[in-house]
């Protein structure tokens, strides 16, 4: 985009409405308006999720990866659902969540920003709006945010209340988490109490564990000299912040909020990060109208389809300031592709002088079909982050995080992996309401391999920092 373009662009006002007169991709059809509207109505009296000030500070700290300081984790499931809310299931998504962020601090000697996929990851974009099975034919699912995934007329009509729902539980997962990172569950002090009954016994476990006996004994030395989580209440607290594909328009302009601190400022407070996914980022359509007015970090799903100008016109709608810590390029091409297609893409931002975090999300261009199942190759999702990390360092720029679906159950959703999930077993737990998530074993093994990855690259950039207290 010339400077002039620009200039139009970033002078145009904005509000958290003026997406509304874009044209819009991936946007549900409501057949019952006026309950919309009130619903809209309804959650803009709601409090807000997050706060500005949340948001900032994780700019802040993504700034730091921006500058090879630190390494972003960003995951979760590929879409919450209303059935699946529980305590246990936030918990065991959270520790496998702290035992990878101990894996990558430790091992990999870089302090770790932590994001959940989670807390606000409902809606779904399709690659087609219609589902078909045995000749019957019906509206796709598209999150428990939109409609639901029985297989029935019914359950497919986007009902507007879904949205108090989602909210409500956004809400409660985020209370949870909180007291988790806050309370004294997320102490390095309870480290070996974070590792799952069912990956006891995998080559994983016993690593983490090995790491941990580690840990343990510096901080038994620590103790010694008197630094405690006493006194270093760092030890015991952890940061952890909330992300989700902000799809639904209606929804994030109904939680926008004007910065009471900063007049004139917006911030979405459905999550601390929000992305735009792959579907939805046409330079002149609704999404990319809505983001660029909140002052969230967020997130830009690179495709094979994203061409070095294509996105350099985003980067100048999106973050013309060119502020770092403001955006983080999401890339997901596939293990195939990666070669292909990051390199021009680096070299484009890299000639323009643009600040971003490059992230690498390994599992959706790996996606493949098992006959009913869709899946994706342990060995494809590893080969990309590897690919990622060689074609930063040929580069000279760096690999500044990853970006997975996982989950802490022991599902068999993903093939492959030490303690293999073979074809033959992929149906006996495929649990996932989207696409195929990693298990928590798989999870804590892709840890150490990208541990080993930061390290490398960390010497090899000679920026190799101290390990941060977690
Ligand atoms: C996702 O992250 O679940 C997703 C749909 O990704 P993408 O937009 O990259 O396809
Ligand atoms: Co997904």
């Amino acid at each position: 985009m010339t400077s002039r373009a620009l200039d139009n662009v970033a002078k145009k006002p904005w509000a958290p409405t003026s997406w509304r007169s874009f044209p819009i991709a991936q946007v549900p059809s409501y057949p019952d308006s006026a309950l919309l509207e009130a619903t809209e109505k309804q959650l803009q009296s709601f409090p807000p999720l997050v706060f500005a000030g949340e948001a900032r500070k994780l700019k802040r700290a993504l700034s730091k990866v921006a500058a090879g300081e630190a390494f972003l984790l960003q995951g979760g499931d590929c879409a919450e659902s209303f059935a699946e809310h529980s305590a246990n299931h936030i918990r065991d998504f959270f520790r496998v969540f702290l035992q990878m962020a101990v894996v990558l601090t430790y091992a990999g000697s870089s302090p770790v920003v932590k994001v959940g996929r989670v807390a606000g990851q409902f809606a779904k974009p399709r690659s087609s709006p219609v589902e078909k099975h045995d000749g019957v034919e019906l509206p796709s699912y598209r999150g428990d945010i939109i409609n639901g995934i029985d297989f029935t007329p019914e359950a497919r009509i986007p009902d507007p209340r879904r949205q108090i729902e989602a909210y409500r539980q956004s809400a409660a997962t985020l209370n949870l988490i909180r007291a988790f990172a806050t309370g004294g569950y997320a102490s390095l002090d309870n480290a070996q109490k974070w590792v799952l009954d069912f990956v006891q016994n995998s080559p994983a476990s016993h690593r983490y564990l090995d790491l941990i006996g580690r840990i343990t004994e510096a901080l038994q030395f620590m103790r010694a000299i008197g630094i405690n989580s006493e006194t270093h209440p760092e030890m015991r607290l952890t940061e952890f912040y909330t992300s989700h594909e902000a799809l639904l328009l209606g929804y994030e302009e109904a939680m926008t909020r004007e910065d009471s601190t900063h007049p004139g400022e917006y911030v979405a407070t459905s999550g601390h990060m929000l992305w735009i996914g792959d579907r939805t980022r046409q330079p002149d359509h609704a999404h990319i109208e809505f983001f660029r007015g909140i002052l969230n970090p967020i997130g830009l799903k690179c495709g094979p389809s994203l061409t070095p100008d294509g996105l350099l016109e985003l980067i100048d709608i999106l973050n013309p300031d060119n502020e770092a810590g403001r955006l983080t390029l999401i890339c997901r091409f596939g293990s195939d592709k990666v070669g292909n297609h990051l390199p021009d893409l680096i070299r484009a931002v890299k000639r323009e002088g643009r600040n971003v975090v490059w992230s690498c999300d390994p599992m959706h261009g790996n996606t493949i079909s098992l006959g009913a199942y869709k899946t994706r190759p342990f060995e494809r999702i590893q080969q990309e982050i590897k690919s990622f990390f060689q074609i930063h360092q040929s580069e000279g720029t760096y690999a500044g995080g990853i970006h997975l679906e996982m989950t802490g159950k022991n599902v068999t959703e993903c093939t492959g992996g030490a303690k293999t999930v073979t074809n033959e077993m992929i149906a006996d737990r495929y649990d996932t309401f989207c696409d195929p998530r990693l298990n928590a074993e798989q999870a804590i093994e892709l840890a150490f391999m990208v541990a080993d990855l930061i390290k490398k690259e960390k010497s090899e950039l000679g920026t190799l920092v101290p390990a941060a207290a977690e």
